[in-house]
């Protein structure tokens, strides 16, 4: 698939298919994952990979809002010790571009997926590190949804004229 086909393609999946995503797969999103660019190329991500159905429900059942039937679960997590001193926020642009990465080479190989925003409320963070056992020093940032899609999203641009602004 051309990178801006899939740019416009991927879309917030919510219903899945009752069908297990490859070992293959799950590869490939995470190494598209890790090409992203990171300030001084700390990389302070980490990758918590939940294919246990019964941890699955267990983390679903933290939000409504992330109570969707997919067959896999990744959480991404900051990793403390990579992130840079004295510009410790920039772990979360990092984080963005890995996790922004996954979405679209999941569509790339033909899979739904969803971001479901961890970081910064504390009521999830704290549930959710409890019941992954996350390290101290990781802090978890999104929860990703991914399967096969049993829902039909239309690509499309967002594109508003508007928000462009061409400096003199
Ligand atoms: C930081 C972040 C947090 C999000 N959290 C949730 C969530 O908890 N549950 C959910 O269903 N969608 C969540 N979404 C998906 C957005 O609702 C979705 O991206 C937006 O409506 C645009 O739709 P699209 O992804 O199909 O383009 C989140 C997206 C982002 C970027």
């Amino acid at each position: 698939m051309k990178l801006h086909e899939a740019l416009l393609k991927r879309r917030s999946c919510r219903k899945y298919l009752n069908k297990e995503v490859s070992d293959k797969d799950i590869k490939t999103i995470l190494e598209a994952a890790m090409a992203a660019p990171s300030a001084i190329n700390k990389q302070p991500w980490e990758f918590h990979i939940i294919k246990n159905k019964e941890l699955q429900s267990k983390i679903k059942a933290i939000a409504p809002a992330w109570d969707r039937n997919s067959s896999l679960l990744i959480v991404v997590a900051g990793n403390k010790n990579n992130f840079i001193e004295g510009r410790e926020d920039f772990w979360l642009e990092d984080c963005g571009a890995a996790v922004e990465n996954m979405l679209l080479e999941a569509t790339n190989l033909g899979l739904g997926s969803l971001w479901c925003g961890v970081y910064p409320g504390k009521e999830r963070m704290d549930k959710l590190s409890e019941l992954i056992d996350l390290p101290k020093n990781e802090i978890p940032y999104a929860l990703i949804h991914f399967g096969y899609m049993d829902e039909k999203l239309e690509s499309r641009t967002q594109y508003i004229e508007s928000k462009v602004h061409y400096i003199k």
